[in-house]
């Protein structure tokens, strides 16, 4: 029975990467738009230190943007905001801490935020963990659970009065939500989301994705019945050559070096597809999409349950402590 509940959700999430193997084996990552200039607007990256954070904080403020990097360690935060600073003219980029495995500390990350007095015209919730050991955080939340999902739903939902007071209809908010092709591999149980029953790192992996997937097609939904100048698009990168496999398993993790030399794709290929939700012309008003390859694509089956988008909404509000919408 373990095995079993084990080895499925394993079996699947790796089905989800061959797939976008071989399609990152006879496509090229797409070409993007030339980008209007962001001059005045305000950007907040999760996890903008590295990987496909970093190249997204990078590509916005080469475009004049204003971004905060959000991100748990102090220092490589300091060393990519110094980079992006010295490349860019134009835009500006600083560092404001946020360990996304406490709840307090996103709520004092707001503050902080708030403290500034800046508007808030784009959040892109890029950071994330993929295959960690069994281990909760210091409020008893799953990890993987915590850190890629509940706390960029608590963020999102604290910033929401500030990115609808910055758009306006033609210039609209945005907020980008980093998907992951395991999304199609993943289930959620209501239940049991903090995986207390049976634990198994690639279902929670997965769980965490799709669930960011049923909460972007939510917020959507209520933000068109509201009238707000705010979109929100879940985005997928392919599979990008980041820190992000750290974990695998050592023989899997001696298997990918050769395949990621060739397949997969860079981090700033990776990271196109955020800025791209983040700043295209083309996306101005579009929100409620998964977005791969620079292209509107049909998620999964379950994203499109709107009973489960609605349990997991009040479920997520419950356990971070927030009244409903
Ligand atoms: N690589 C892929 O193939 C792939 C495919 C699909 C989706 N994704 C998704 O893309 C996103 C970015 O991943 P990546 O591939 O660029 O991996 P990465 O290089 O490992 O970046 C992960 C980022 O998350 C941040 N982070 C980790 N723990 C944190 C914490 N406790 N508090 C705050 N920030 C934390 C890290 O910031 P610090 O350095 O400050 O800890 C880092 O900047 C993830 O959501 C991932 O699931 C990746
Ligand atoms: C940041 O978070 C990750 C877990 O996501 C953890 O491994 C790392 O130690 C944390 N960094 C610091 C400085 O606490």
């Amino acid at each position: 029975m373990w095995l079993l509940s084990a080895l499925v959700p394993l079996l699947r999430l790796y089905l989800c990467g061959i797939r976008v193997l071989l399609y990152q084996m006879f496509n090229r990552s797409f070409e993007m738009p030339v980008l209007p200039k962001q001059n005045g607007r305000v950007a907040i990256v999760t996890g903008g230190t590295r990987g496909m954070g970093f190249e997204t904080a990078r590509r916005l403020a080469s475009l004049g943007m204003h971004v905060i990097i959000a991100g748990n360690e102090t220092e490589e935060g300091a060393a990519a905001v110094r980079r992006i600073n010295e490349e860019c003219s134009k835009g500006k980029a600083e560092f404001i801490f946020v360990d996304l495995t406490s709840l307090k500390s996103v709520r004092q990350f707001v503050q902080m935020f708030r403290d500034r007095g800046l508007p808030l015209h784009v959040l892109i919730n890029n950071a994330g963990v993929m295959l960690v050991p069994e281990r909760r955080t210091d409020d008893g939340f799953e990890f993987h659970f915590c850190l890629n999902y509940l706390s960029h739903f608590l963020l999102t939902n604290l910033l929401l009065d500030l990115l609808k007071e910055s758009g306006r209809q033609g210039r609209s908010s945005r907020i980008v939500n980093m998907a992951s092709a395991t999304h199609y591999a993943g289930e959620v149980n209501l239940e049991d989301l903090n995986k207390r029953t049976v634990y198994s790192s690639h279902a929670a992996y997965s769980q965490s994705k799709l669930a960011l997937v049923l909460f972007t097609y939510y917020l959507q939904e209520q933000l068109t019945a509201g009238g707000f100048a705010v979109t929100v698009n879940a985005v997928d990168p392919g599979m990008v050559d980041t820190a992000l496999y750290d974990n695998l398993w050592t023989l899997a993790r001696m298997m990918k070096k050769p395949v990621a030399n060739i397949l997969f794709r860079t981090p700033a290929e990776g990271a196109s597809v955020s800025v791209y939700a983040a700043a295209a012309s083309e996306m101005e008003g579009v929100g409620g999409c998964y977005l791969y390859n620079g292209r509107k694509t049909q998620s999964s089956d379950l994203s499109y349950d709107t009973e489960l988008q609605a349990k997991l909404w009040k479920k997520s509000c419950k356990l971070v402590g927030l009244q409903g919408f």
